[in-house]
């Protein structure tokens, strides 16, 4: 079995000295050496298991054999960059085309979600002539410097908004300015968008892209009100600007019901542009905007060849036809509805037991469980989620992490084969965790603030 070549001590030794510290590890004060893993579990160099409760970048599970088969087959025969002709990268664009409307046609293969998201605002800008975003709060869209400027997560911290930058509140029903209780959240919150460009044109600037992801991680698991994106989409489409999906995150099924998560918005919702990454390669980098043949068209009227050196490789696209393969040959959307259903489910018996569990969101297996210190004032559980995500570290081995603008909100976007009984596991020992929280009356979190 695997071990690593070197002690855990040494390798957090090296890391501390040779890697950027700004590069965090998962569990900082203790981290975990993982050496393999398979399916939804991972394995430390001692051969304990953990449950992986959030690679959603590991979509059919990790190191699936189908994937690893047909990644090795390809690249002992040939591996070249797209200027050479080469079926793998026209079979690839043609199944992913099946997956999506008829109108978004037309494929870019890149490396990862921050190329995805960076050629996208290329391509939007390209095509409106326009440079205003607006975006959503919260939000992040990747790390390179065209994208911490349209990610309020990041851009806060650092450098501050652009003028070109323009921040539309979270729709967000449970904690957002409108909520559950309101007649029609999805047309009051796109309401917030038409008056931001309203405001942008007064200043006489104009609107390129609404840029979304099509269910908001970071900013807390959201699940985006009915008729929210069809009504944005008219009103960014009449300002002459293009509505842009981020479905780094959210793609290949990860919802069930559909193959993407702008598809919960309804069959008639097409976005301009989708963006494509993390799940895609199952690890191996491979990302991919689509898009219209319009929008397409003006990108090369420019007149300047778009060139990346590994976008769309043999072997990457040997890699993302078999992902698409093993999910529908495992049928890992409806695991996704049927397993995701039982994990809400129970984490909504759970609910009816903690106090402190604010809200429990979710679709197919994209949930959130929202920890709050008072239901009526909804005020985040910072502290408790972080010790809730410890403990199962600590005394269960399962990896969960916390998201959203306060981090209380514990996440789980499992590989899509994490099974019913990984979800009764996990929802057992965070009904453990938080009795005893409550036994020793652990008063983590403030009451008020
Ligand atoms: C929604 C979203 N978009 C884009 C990115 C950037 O992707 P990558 O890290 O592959 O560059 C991320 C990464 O976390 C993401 O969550």
């Amino acid at each position: 079995m695997a071990q690593g070549k070197l002690s855990k001590e040494e390798t957090l030794a090296m890391r501390n000295r040779l890697i950027g510290q700004s590069c965090r590890l998962f569990y900082s004060d203790r981290p975990v050496k993982i050496v393999r893993a398979r399916g939804q579990y991972l394995y430390d160099e001692n051969g304990e298991r953990y449950l992986d409760c959030i690679s959603n970048v590991h979509h059919v599970g990790h190191c699936h054999p189908s994937i690893t088969k047909a990644a090795a087959a390809q690249m002992d025969v040939l591996n070249t960059n797209t200027r050479f002709l080469h079926d793998n990268i026209v079979l690839y664009a043609e199944r992913l085309a099946a997956t999506l409307p008829e109108k978004l046609c037309v494929f870019y293969f890149v490396n990862s979600g921050s190329e995805a998201n960076d050629l996208a605002l290329r391509l939007a800008q390209q095509y409106t002539q326009h440079q205003d975003v607006i975006v959503l709060d919260h939000a992040y869209h990747g790390h390179l410097m065209s994208l911490i400027d349209i990610s309020p997560y990041k851009f806060r911290k650092l450098t501050g908004q652009k003028e070109w930058v323009h921040v539309a509140p979270l729709p967000d029903t449970y904690r957002g300015i409108y909520r559950e209780d309101h007649p029609d959240p999805g047309q009051a919150y796109a309401d917030t968008v038409k008056e931001i460009i309203d405001g942008v044109h007064m200043k006489g600037r104009k609107i390129s892209s609404f840029f979304a992801e099509s269910l908001p991680s970071v900013g807390g698991q959201i699940i985006l009100p009915k008729g929210y994106s069809v009504k944005v989409a008219e009103y960014v489409r009449s300002a002459g600007g293009v509505f842009v999906a981020d479905e780094v995150q959210t793609g290949f099924g990860r919802v069930g019901s559909h193959f993407w998560a702008f598809q919960l918005q309804g069959e008639d919702f097409c976005p301009d542009i989708v963006t494509m990454g993390k799940p895609m390669g199952n690890g191996h980098p491979l990302a991919c905007v689509a898009t219209t043949v319009e929008i397409a068209g003006a990108f090369t009227a420019n007149g300047v060849e778009y060139f990346n050196t590994f976008g769309g490789n043999p072997v990457s696209c040997a890699i993302g036809l078999a992902v698409l393969d093993v999910i529908e040959e495992e049928d890992l959307r409806g695991n996704a509805t049927r397993v995701g259903a039982h994990l809400k489910d129970l984490l909504k018996k759970l609910q009816t037991r903690h106090e402190i569990i604010g809200d429990v969101r979710g679709v197919g297996l994209f949930v959130g469980l929202e920890l709050v210190t008072d239901r009526e004032k909804k005020i985040p559980a910072t502290k408790t989620a972080a010790l809730v995500v410890k403990r199962l570290k600590e005394e269960d081995r399962i990896c969960a992490s916390t998201d959203g603008p306060w981090e209380s909100v514990v996440k789980f976007k499992p590989p899509m084969c994490f099974s019913m009984k990984d979800a009764e596991l996990v929802v057992e020992c965070i009904d453990r965790i938080l009795t005893e929280i409550k036994a020793n009356d652990l008063k983590l979190d403030k009451k008020d603030i």
